[in-house]
């Protein structure tokens, strides 16, 4: 639908540009707290918090810390918390058995955050690389990350979130058919009602860098993840991602990482209708961290306006680290 458009001066647009009450009155697309996903890293100890070097105001935290930081989130207004274990080195193994232990961080954290917090959303990741010593998403055979072994372990591994009391499975592994295996794993087991928020377009990324030191991972991993994430020149492939991951029982998608990827996120919301998220990753909030810590851009403009972004380019929601800064500059905190 083209605007109607009447010639020079009868048309001037900057006049619904000159007050601030009009620019509110006109404002196309809003950014609430309510749109935040918080990614946030838990390790092991007791009221033990250390800060994450390569993400500046990111820390991981121990369990306990963990449900005192989700239950202040909730507080500020944050719906949904997502978890990522720092697993200690004596855990990761070739079999990767840590991942379906009832008792690993993440387990643990999910049940302390929900006895602290019921209310919260708690969404995991599901993927191998924090419990594998090769830093891949899935079991390495002969030198090949091998997909149908990959996803059996990776519902063992849904299964013992779901039993913890996950809210949202957020598979982040990008092997083929793992939603199907999941979505029929979790429907017998009588957790019909647990979410899974699929990272269906996910692409192999520079951007992931600094979550790689905040999880432990980026000094095992050998070579990169070409073979399972996708190529960044590609955006009908992923079309095809999100389409088969609705197909096999996904509630909701997302695109990963965000800012260099919001044609994707209009194409997806555009295409399919469905609740569609980006995940601001940890490059990018490094990025505008570092240049903020330099004084060469305003941080906190910087943020609001990167998360914007999101909601223009038709994201229902943002996983980002920035999700307690930005709740504490909307509460005027
Ligand atoms: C791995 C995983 C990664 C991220 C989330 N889950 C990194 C990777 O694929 O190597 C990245 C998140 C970020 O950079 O903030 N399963």
């Amino acid at each position: 639908m083209q605007p109607i458009f009447a010639p020079f001066p009868a048309t001037r647009l900057r006049r619904t540009r000159k007050s601030a009450a009009i620019r509110d009155l006109v404002q196309e697309n809003t950014l609430g707290v309510s749109d935040m996903i918080w990614p946030v890293f838990v390790c092991e100890g007791t009221n033990h918090s250390e800060p994450v070097p390569s993400m500046p105001g990111v820390f991981r935290r121990s369990v306990d810390r963990i449900a005192q930081a989700a239950s202040e989130a909730f507080d500020l207004g944050i719906p949904a918390i997502c978890l990522f274990p720092y697993t200690p080195a004596e855990l990761r193994s070739s079999d990767c058995a840590e991942a379906w232990n009832p008792e690993n961080l993440t387990n643990r954290a999910i049940r302390a955050i929900k006895a602290a917090v019921p209310d919260m959303l708690v969404m995991t990741d599901v993927a191998l690389d924090p419990y594998s010593d090769t830093g891949q998403d899935g079991f390495v055979v002969d030198g090949e990350v091998v997909n149908d072994p990959t996803v059996a372990a990776l519902v063992k591994q849904t299964l013992a979130q779901a039993e913890a009391g996950a809210d949202i499975i957020g598979p982040s592994d990008m092997m083929d058919h793992r939603i199907g295996a999941m979505r029929q794993a979790l429907e017998k087991a009588d957790f019909q009602n647990v979410m899974i928020l699929s990272y269906a377009a996910k692409y192999a990324s520079a951007f992931y860098g600094p979550f790689r030191d905040a999880v432990g991972a980026s000094s095992a991993l050998k070579g990169d993840k070409k073979t399972y994430q996708m190529n960044p020149a590609n955006s009908d492939e992923a079309l095809r991602l999100v389409a088969r991951d609705l197909s096999e029982g996904a509630d909701m998608v997302m695109i990963k990482p965000g800012m260099p990827y919001l044609d994707i996120c209009r194409r997806v919301k555009d295409q399919f209708g469905v609740p569609t998220f980006a995940y601001q990753v940890s490059g990018e909030y490094a990025m505008i961290q570092a240049a903020a810590q330099n004084g060469w851009i305003d941080g906190d403009k910087a943020m609001v306006e990167s998360l914007l972004a999101f909601k223009r380019a038709g994201c229902d929601g943002v996983l980002s680290y920035f999700a307690p800064a930005f709740a504490a500059q909307i509460n005027g905190a």
